[in-house]
């Protein structure tokens, strides 16, 4: 039976049905290999994971040594070396807490927790801030994402996430998506005066008790589409949320580890004053892993057995991460997204002159996305077209995502550590896939 034949009878079907027809034998940097023996550029890096490439030689080594040396033990029954280091190392890197940020010095007060996956730092960082303020309530955004559990999904903005599952959780209130292709307030950028940050107010005051616990934000939506919001708006937002007692708590699941020019997204905010940052996706180079990193007084609210993980902080994959952040800090990762990102946007601000079906570009380092529409006046949303140009780019060996709340948005997500030559590489099947899309 092929892989594919396995897959149709034994997964799933939500999972085999979506799944792309690329049989995976092996990766390698920004290359991967099917069965066939046919390469392909990897612009989607496993769902913004492979920061660093696929197979770094470096990550490889470091998991290997530690599997030679512990697999498991649970990391919160005894005491492991690497888990305490890569504690130790986030709480070096991870912009929260009130201090002036990017001194390298601030951050001596921030604590971990190592869970498995994004979802499961999601849902710990939200009962951190339940206890902490002894608040209940969560705002959260329409179009953010941030897991598929039950209580993640329930601060998540986008039905089609949700479906066949209802009713989610009470106490959740959604502020209006900082997106500013469809405002929907009906702004426009910058004479709105990023009214749908000062719009949570409202939010608040109609949609909650006035007993909120926090404010859970992706700063750039990724499964939303690749909103990116305004410059202004974390900050302003974390500001209301503060004035009314609530924490900030940002989700870089997507963002975080160099993907959009820096190490962490909230580095381009630094007053944004952020009190817990959850992260998972590309903290260990797809050896899985999540974790949040909260200021060290929010932390204390915990108490010993009100939080634990069975698998989380896995010795192996914080070993991995431990390596995946030095790769990323020594060979200059964040900033080779900035650089190649802007080349990158540029050519596709240029394709989308000349491509009536991309309504609009954006993104932050190498988080790009095309938002297609079948007409630009009405912005109607061009789904099929979206799955074409991926399928027509995987003809031409290159492999993207397609999301956003309306299935329209192809996604650019490569490895950090994509040439200048790979970006050419990419926007040229673009030029071609989007030219025979228009002929046909
Ligand atoms: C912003 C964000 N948060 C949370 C998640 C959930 O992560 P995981 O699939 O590891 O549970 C995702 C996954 O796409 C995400 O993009």
């Amino acid at each position: 039976m092929t892989t594919q034949d396995q897959y149709a009878r034994y997964i799933l079907p939500v999972v085999a049905q979506g799944v792309e027809p690329v049989v995976v034998a092996s990766a390698k940097g920004r290359t991967i290999t099917d069965t066939d023996g046919k390469t392909y550029l990897d612009c989607f890096s496993g769902i913004s994971v492979v920061n660093a490439g696929h197979n770094h030689p470096r990550i490889l080594a470091a998991a290997r040594a530690q599997m030679e040396q512990l697999v498991h033990c649970c990391s919160y029954v005894y005491q492991v070396p690497v888990v305490g280091q890569l504690a130790e190392k986030l709480a070096e890197i991870v912009p929260v807490g009130h201090q002036p940020a990017l001194d390298g010095a601030r951050l001596a007060d921030a604590k971990s927790f190592f869970s498995c996956s994004g979802a499961e730092a999601n849902e710990g960082a939200m009962r951190l801030a339940k206890q902490h303020t002894g608040r209940r309530e969560i705002v959260a955004l329409a179009y953010g994402f941030h897991g598929r559990t039950i209580g993640t999904l329930s601060i998540t903005g986008n039905s089609a996430r949700k479906k066949n599952n209802g009713p989610y959780l009470p106490g959740v209130a959604f502020g209006p998506a900082p997106y500013c292709y469809r405002c929907p307030l009906g702004l426009e950028y910058p004479s709105c005066e990023i009214a749908c940050a000062h719009a949570l107010r409202d939010t608040i005051r109609q949609q909650t008790s006035g007993d909120v616990a926090a404010f859970v934000v992706e700063p750039v939506l990724g499964e939303g589409g690749i909103v990116t919001p305004p410059a202004e708006y974390l900050t302003i937002a974390a500001n209301i949320m503060h004035e009314h007692g609530a924490l900030v708590v940002v989700d870089e699941v997507q963002t975080g580890f160099g993907r959009t020019g820096k190490m962490f997204h909230v580095e381009h905010t630094p007053d944004a004053n952020v009190d817990i940052l959850t992260m998972a996706k590309g903290i260990a180079a797809g050896f899985p892993l999540g974790a949040f990193t909260a200021r060290a007084p929010v932390c204390d609210a915990m108490k010993p057995g009100d939080h634990l993980s069975t698998f989380g902080g896995n010795p192996i994959a914080c070993a991995a991460a431990l390596a995946n952040i030095a790769v990323i800090q020594e060979e200059r990762l964040a900033e080779n997204a900035a650089a190649r990102g802007a080349e990158l946007l540029a050519r596709c601000k240029l394709l989308q002159e000349k491509h009536r079906l991309i309504g609009d570009v954006r993104g932050s380092g190498l988080m790009i996305g095309l938002e297609l529409v079948r007409d630009r006046k009405t912005k109607e949303p061009a789904a099929d077209e979206a799955k074409a140009l991926r399928a027509g780019l995987r003809e031409h060996g290159v492999l993207v995502g397609v999301g956003g709340v309306f299935a329209n948005v192809v996604r650019l997500q490569p490895p950090l550590s994509i040439t200048t030559a790979e970006c050419d590489q990419a926007a040229e099947a673009l030029e071609d896939v989007l030219g025979k899309l228009s002929r046909s």
